[in-house]
């Protein structure tokens, strides 16, 4: 399907970890804020249209970091194909989807040969993969020849190239560019759309939050991240955010390179081993009543727990799991603090009947779950919280 270059070469990996680590994570910390306040003031004009709101913003930071390139207000062309590409890979990267998966000897079979449909489609949507991996990044290289490349991790270190070898590190670099745009993207808007969910399923989660944030910016001000050990009960959103309705239902496919055993069960070598995040996440003896919505599990007498397990199997397991964790646990955080600092989140109603629109909370189930098309009502909750966004967004021009 053309995405070899998302095959997690060790090379990649360095590259990530070096930009993603903990500490450098806190350099987009600035870039995060600005994009939780531009959103502020989209739900603000059209709040109907929240899930494009996430979308855009999703794209928009991960676009802006990755290749230093500013989106469109709306329909932008790069946004489109990431939705466009990662949907076919969302799709058909399901395990056991394709029979090829299971007997790969049948990709050889021709393209013309009965029941090779998978094939042409492949075609098809290779041609997506590719797009994904060269237009971004050829855009940052006309920038940086006509001088006008802002930082971004791809400028940086083109720049930072030696002479040496450079083909194949570039190659690298767009690979690894291209990574970034792939797990960033999609999983931040499965996120939020599940926070909006989650505030429908438990209002009195939202009330609280809201005092809690009330407590410490007395609604003059939005919050910042200098306000994140002030607000454990946010904090605790997030992680049962990532646990209730994780993004990825099983973590990515591991070989086993030798034969291992677990609780009386023999794994031959080369066996695939596909690890349940949900169950994991699901656990009844870990989060008692594990299908409630209930950040209070993650709190001891007002501050977070340290005994109660993290959800970090949300993110992948051992070294190959999510290098882009703490960007997207800040970026996430800071857009629910803003969020819910100037909006109320209710069930919609319907004009004719007056009747409240249950949610379904069904999900589109891919490789990354995505929440589906549903309704709600968001509402500033005052007019000095209106005149908060409209300052915030201003200044963020
Ligand atoms: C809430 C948001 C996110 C979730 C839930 C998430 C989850 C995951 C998971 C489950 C994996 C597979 C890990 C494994 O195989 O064990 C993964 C991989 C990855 N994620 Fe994320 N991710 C998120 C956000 C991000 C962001 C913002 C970035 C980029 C800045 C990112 C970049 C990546 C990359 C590059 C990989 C592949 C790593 C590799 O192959 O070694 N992710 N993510």
């Amino acid at each position: 399907m053309g995405w070899e270059f998302n095959i997690g070469a060790r090379l990649h990996r360095r590259l990530l970890d070096q930009e993603l680590n903990v500490k450098a994570s806190r350099k987009y910390e600035p870039d995060e804020l600005i994009a939780s306040h531009k959103l502020l003031k989209r739900l603000l004009d059209t709040p109907d249209a929240f899930l494009t709101h996430l979308r855009q913003m999703a794209g928009e930071l991960i676009l802006s970091f990755t290749y230093g390139i500013d989106v469109l207000p709306s329909d932008d062309p790069y946004i489109t194909l990431a939705e466009e590409a990662l949907h076919t890979l969302v799709s058909a990267a399901i395990p056991g989807k394709y029979l090829v998966d299971t007997f790969p000897i049948l990709k050889h079979i021709p393209i013309w040969f009965p029941g090779a449909g998978f094939k042409r489609q492949a075609r098809e949507w290779r041609k997506l993969a590719r797009s994904m991996l060269e237009l971004p990044f050829l855009e940052t290289k006309r920038q940086m020849e006509s001088g006008i490349a802002r930082s971004s991790f791809t400028a940086d270190r083109l720049n930072g190239l030696k002479d040496t070898n450079s083909a194949y590190q570039e190659d690298h670099i767009k690979s690894t560019a291209a990574t970034m745009y792939l797990g960033g993207a999609d999983t931040t808007v499965s996120t939020l759309g599940t926070f909006i969910l989650a505030m429908l399923a438990n209002p009195e989660a939202q009330k609280k939050a809201q005092a809690e944030i009330d407590g410490v910016t007395a609604g003059e001000t939005l919050p910042t991240f200098a306000d994140r050990d002030s607000l454990p009960y946010v904090s605790a959103i997030v992680k049962e955010v990532l646990r209730w309705k994780n993004v990825t239902p099983f973590g990515a496919p591991r070989l086993l390179t030798v034969e291992d055993e677990y609780r009386g069960y023999r794994l031959p070598a080369r066996s695939l081993i596909i690890g349940s995040t949900w169950s994991i996440l699901h656990d009844p003896i870990i989060y008692p009543d594990p299908h409630t919505f209930k950040p209070e599990r993650f709190l001891l007498n007002g501050k977070l727990n340290p005994a109660i397990r993290d959800p970090e199997a949300a993110f992948g397991f051992g070294r190959r799991k999510c290098p882009g964790r703490h960007m997207a646990t800040s970026s996430t955080w800071i857009t629910i603090a803003s969020v819910l600092a100037t909006f109320d989140i209710n069930k919609a109603v319907d004009a004719d009947t007056g009747r409240v629109i249950e949610p379904t909370y069904a999900y589109f189930q891919g490789v990354v779950n995505m929440p589906l098309p549903f309704k709600c009502s968001i509402k500033p909750r005052s007019t000095q919280a209106v005149t908060l966004v409209k300052g915030a967004a201003a200044s963020s021009q």
